[in-house]
């Protein structure tokens, strides 16, 4: 008999409500795997607030070569009330998207039938789309600094680095995206070419050069201001958006919101040649910690998205299928608290319909 198939899986629990939805996503994945003949061997990193505060130590040494001895990162969340806001952002989260070159953040924002969304009269069939977020060059790769600081003539200088390299790849790393999800085949930039005109300029003609790679995708383009209005207004125009870092960050809260809240929303840290991390969107919420509370759909759905990303597109798939019964048959909301479940229950749910399958 052919030998299972073992995937070697990096988990980092992290801080607050991480280490409780990490455990019902690792719960879910080993149903899936198990129906679905294989194997994940998990590793645990204690990385987090609490190491930081007991030892000083946001990655120990030789943490980062560690991490790129395995298949994939499942990551829970990073951030702790008593350490400064910044610290364990950059030096965790930051660092790792950066060091292991994922390129791509990638954001499904996708209404599941029965989740509740705050965009009156629409459903399903009108938010269904993807945000391909640069993820290590932009505003978040570190360039400025300070002059005369601490004095009333202090300047703060945060520069945005746009380099052609880093904009090209993530661009036709967004229109073969686009053209395989084989739905509208329609490729938004989201930008501010009016006002930006150095960035932006340079992304929109490298966007355009490419896009002639690709007669079989339509192009489009929003400004980023207008984007935040049509995601309200007319979500159903949008297949797949590509942006910079800053906007592809702030854009994906209103995403996570108009698909059902943070309890649901899940992304993918890609480097398509290299290692990748999937991540709850949310933060740790730490005022639910230890609660049972907290919603762990979000951590299920980047444990979905990560089995996708492996190949395994059967098991995804089914653990899709699990959260979609469970969202629409079973929970009240999707809130922290309100959801009718606990999160172990939750967890038990998905994991049970993942192993059994569902009929929708
Ligand atoms: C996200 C988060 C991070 C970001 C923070 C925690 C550094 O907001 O993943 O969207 O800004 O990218
Ligand atoms: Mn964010």
């Amino acid at each position: 008999m052919a030998q299972e198939k073992t995937y070697k899986i990096a988990v980092i629990p992290g801080d607050g409500t991480g280490p409780e939805v990490i455990r019902e996503g690792v719960k879910v994945l080993d149903a899936a795997a198990e129906r679905f003949g294989f194997k994940l061997s998990y590793n645990y990193f204690d990385w987090g607030g609490e190491r930081y505060l007991k030892t000083g130590d946001t990655i120990p040494k030789g943490g980062i070569d560690e991490l790129r001895k395995h298949d994939a990162i499942y990551l829970g969340a990073i951030g702790h009330p008593d350490v400064t806001p910044g610290i364990l952002e950059k030096e965790i989260l930051l660092r790792i998207r950066f060091e292991l070159d994922q390129y791509i953040n990638l954001r499904p924002v996708k209404l599941y039938p029965g989740v509740w969304t705050p965009i009156k009269d629409k459903g399903p069939e009108d938010i269904d789309f993807v945000v391909v977020r640069e993820n290590t060059e932009g505003l978040y790769a570190g360039g400025g600094g300070f002059l005369r600081k601490g004095t009333p003539q202090e300047v703060a200088i945060q520069e945005s680095i746009n380099t052609r390299f880093g904009v090209e790849r993530c661009l036709r790393y967004a229109f073969e995206f686009c053209r395989k999800r084989n739905k509208k085949k329609t490729l938004t930039l989201v930008g501010k070419t009016n006002v930006l005109t150095y960035a932006w300029n340079l992304w929109e003609r490298t966007f355009y050069e490419v896009a002639k790679e690709y007669p079989d995708i339509k192009t489009d383009y929003a400004h980023v201001d207008a984007t935040c209005m049509w995601f309200v207004k007319n979500p159903e125009w949008f297949d797949v958006i590509v942006t910079d870092n800053m906007f592809g960050d702030i854009i994906t809260d209103l995403g996570a919101i108009i698909q059902g809240g943070m309890g649901i929303a899940a992304g993918g840290n890609i480097n398509p040649e290299g290692v990748s991390m999937f991540e709850p969107i949310g933060g740790s919420a730490p005022k639910y910690t230890g609660k049972n509370v907290i919603n762990p759909l979000a951590a299920i759905c980047a444990g979905m998205m990560m089995l996708e990303h492996l190949g395994e597109e059967e098991a995804a798939r089914a653990i899709e299928n699990a959260v979609i019964k469970v969202c629409r048959d079973h929970l009240k909301s999707l809130s922290a608290g309100k959801m009718g479940y606990s999160t172990s229950e939750v967890g038990d749910l998905v994991a049970n319909y993942t192993k059994e399958g569902v009929e929708l």
